[in-house]
């Protein structure tokens, strides 16, 4: 075994051998003993270490660390007597240079056969790269719940001015300011303009556009990139009224807002105070802002979807009355022509026969078989007018004109109709009567021509401020879905006509039906107003 030499060199040896930073501090906080460790951290001999104060070679103090920004376990241990932990951020000058560590502290009392705290022993653990991954990690939190929250904002609507002002408050408050906007590129002006805005007054801002390039605001918009200003108050660019000097404002930042490579509009966060966006808030800004554009192209896409579809609404509805009043015609001309050249065909074909002279027998019997054809042919072109357009719906309304249809269409097919009436029985507006005609013929026209069906109820309910009609047959049912959806055109355009005339009338169509024998069920609900 080698010899240990003097106990005091065998204890510095163990304690240089520590990785970590071990000192023994007395009461006056002089270092009285230090490791090899401390040596290295600071780049300095042992005479230059013992006997110094401790705050000064730790933190290059000249005064005991006080909180809040440095909290000195040593003073907690010579209080309890117990151990006590801290973390501090130490100064090092590494080859001259200024760093920051992070540094934890586990503090300790070193005490005489009296029980009596004679010094501390202090042992340091560099924990700066932990620390640092735990602030990357509590940064990357925070732009990932920040990001959440507005994604979350964001879809709650699919109203361009709700969602933009909804994303500006979010990020207000992620942000903690309370200044800011978001302009809008507008396609007619060809200016960016205030949509909406956060602690600006309304004279400065409203109706407020830029063009592309001008100001902060401008530039932003023209080259997608963020720009950040200290103070906007000395800088050459706030000359135009988007900055609102007249509101007082200092810090300023502008963040194009793109998708698709677009920049579809800018979005502005100001302060009072002149201050450097730092450029974590600027990456956030910029993330928040990629959010809130996805969302304005969402809106967008929605507002043309919607004029697209209040477009087809009136196209089809136009569609609908010049169909009506081509059927009204087409009817009109056949009783008034047609009808009228028949009747009196048949009347002519009467008075021949009555001039016949006597014994013509064969010339009478073609006559009247001639006449027998006539009079089946008016019968028929009267069946065709009412179906093109029944003046019973005209003259009497909308409850005469079903009857006809369940006497003319359900019972000449051999299917019992039963149809009814609910509530006060009156005139609907023309359009409303006509629309709701022509949806029940088409189900009375299916039950004939699909259902095989033995009856149907029909019934229409007059409320206060609602029509509902129900339609019931006991036939054999079919596949709803595959029906409407099916691509086999023009099948199937029967069910789609119903749901767009009881749609045009901002109603509801239900059909329910169980294909095999368990018959078909219709509900329209149609509101009066
Ligand atoms: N009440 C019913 N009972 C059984 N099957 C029905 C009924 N109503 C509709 N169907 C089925 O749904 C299909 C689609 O009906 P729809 O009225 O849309 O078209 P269609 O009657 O075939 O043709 P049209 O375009 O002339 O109306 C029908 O072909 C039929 O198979
Ligand atoms: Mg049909």
């Amino acid at each position: 075994m080698k010899s240990r030499g003097s106990s005091s060199d065998y204890l510095q040896a163990i304690i240089d051998s520590l990785e970590d930073e071990l000192m023994v501090i007395d009461p006056d906080y002089r270092i009285i003993l230090a490791n090899k460790a401390v040596l290295m951290r600071h780049e300095k001999q042992r005479q230059e270490v013992i006997g110094q104060y401790c705050y000064d070679i730790s933190h290059g103090r000249k005064e005991i660390c006080r909180p809040p920004h440095h909290e000195c376990p040593i003073n907690a241990v010579w209080e309890t007597g117990k151990p006590a932990r801290a973390t501090h951020i130490h100064v090092y000058y590494i080859k001259g240079k200024k760093r920051e560590r992070y540094v934890d502290i586990i503090a300790s009392p070193i005490m005489d056969s009296q029980g009596n705290i004679t010094a501390i022993a202090e042992l340091m653990r560099d924990v700066t790269e932990a620390k640092e991954m735990e602030m990357k990690i509590a940064e990357a939190h925070r732009e990932l719940s920040a990001l959440n929250t507005i994604a979350t904002v964001v879809s709650q609507s699919l109203d361009l001015d709700t969602i933009l002002s909804s994303a500006l408050d979010k990020t207000l408050e992620l942000m903690d300011r309370n200044t800011g906007g978001i302009l809008l590129w507008d396609e007619e002006k060809q200016m960016l303009c205030y949509r909406v805005y956060h602690g600006l007054s309304k004279e400065h801002v409203q109706g407020v556009c830029c063009r592309l390039g001008e100001g902060i605001v401008g530039k932003a918009a023209q080259t997608g990139k963020a720009i950040q200003v200290k103070d906007i108050s000395t800088h050459p660019d706030t000359v135009h009224p988007c900055l609102t000097k007249a509101e007082g404002l200092r810090a300023f930042a502008s963040i194009p807002l793109r998708a698709k490579n677009k920049v579809l509009g800018v979005l502005n966060i100001a302060s009072h105070k002149a201050h450097k966006f730092s450029s974590k808030d600027i990456q956030l800004l910029s993330s928040i802002a990629a959010q809130i554009a996805i969302a304005i192209e969402n809106a967008k896409l929605h507002q043309d979807v919607q004029r697209k579809d209040e477009i087809r609404g009136e196209l089809l509805g136009e569609m609908f009355s010049i169909q009506e009043e081509e059927r009204r015609r087409i009817a009109r001309e056949l009783h008034d022509e047609t009808s009228q050249i028949l009747a009196s065909l048949s009347a002519n074909l009467e008075a021949a026969v009555g001039m016949l002279p006597p014994g013509a027998k064969k010339t009478e019997a073609i006559l009247r078989k001639t006449q027998t054809l006539s009079i089946n042919v008016l019968d028929e072109l009267h069946k065709l007018i009412y179906k093109l357009r029944p003046t019973l719906l005209d003259d009497l309304g909308l409850v005469a004109a079903i009857g006809w249809l369940v006497d003319n269409n359900l019972r000449t097919a051999g299917i019992i109709g039963n149809f009814k009436t609910t509530g006060r029985v009156r005139r609907l507006p023309p359009q409303l009567e006509t629309m709701l005609f022509r949806v029940i013929q088409e189900a009375v026209s299916n039950i004939t021509r699909h259902a095989h069906a033995k009856s149907t109820d029909i019934s229409l309910g007059f409320n206060k401020s609602l029509i509902r009609v129900h339609i019931r047959d006991d036939g054999r049912g079919f596949d709803v879905e595959e029906a409407i959806s099916s691509k086999d055109r023009p099948r199937g355009l029967g069910l789609l006509g119903m749901k767009e005339r009881v749609e045009l009338m901002n109603g509801t169509l239900g059909i329910r039906s169980r294909p095999g024998s368990g018959g078909t069920e219709i509900n329209i609900e149609i509101p009066l107003n």
